[in-house]
């Protein structure tokens, strides 16, 4: 089984003027980007996610702020709080993901391995757990 939590670290290029971070697919993303979206203005009370894909790989980047992710592959949950721009979490086919606990002024950018199909959700926890176990 793969591992529950996976980081990447990015580089930062950083000088007197400020800070870059560069990301190209296939490179410091370990696939093809062809989608990004991002998250803003969301509630501290008012989770996210509560989905898991069937074939769809995504990073998810805390640009600003913090949130936390619970991460959950049918055996193991796990929760990591997000608040760095520097580092990306692995969020792999078939895990369950929860955000929450977002600050104010979280900014939350997740890179995706395909276009938007929602036929590759599964917003079921218990057909996760069993699609998880099989
Ligand atoms: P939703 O899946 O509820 O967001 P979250 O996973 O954060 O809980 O998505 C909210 C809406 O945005 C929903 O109507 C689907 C739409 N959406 C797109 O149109 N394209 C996308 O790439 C994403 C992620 C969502």
């Amino acid at each position: 089984m793969k591992e529950l939590i996976s980081f990447i670290r990015f580089p930062v290029i950083g000088d007197e003027r400020g800070n870059l971070v560069a990301l190209e697919g296939n490179k410091q993303i370990p696939f093809d980007i062809k989608r990004v979206y991002y998250m803003f203005g969301m509630q501290p009370d008012l989770p996210r996610g509560f989905h898991a894909h069937k074939d769809l790989i995504q990073v998810a980047v805390c640009l600003q702020g913090s949130c936390d992710i619970l991460m959950d592959n049918g055996s193991d949950k796990q929760v990591v709080t997000l608040n760095s721009p520097d580092k990306g979490l692995v969020i792999d086919i078939m895990q369950w993901h929860e955000m929450n606990n977002f600050s104010a002024d979280c900014v939350l950018m997740v890179l995706a391995s395909d276009v938007y199909n929602e036929s590759d959700y599964i917003r079921d926890y218990s057909s996760f757990l069993s699609e998880a176990r099989k």
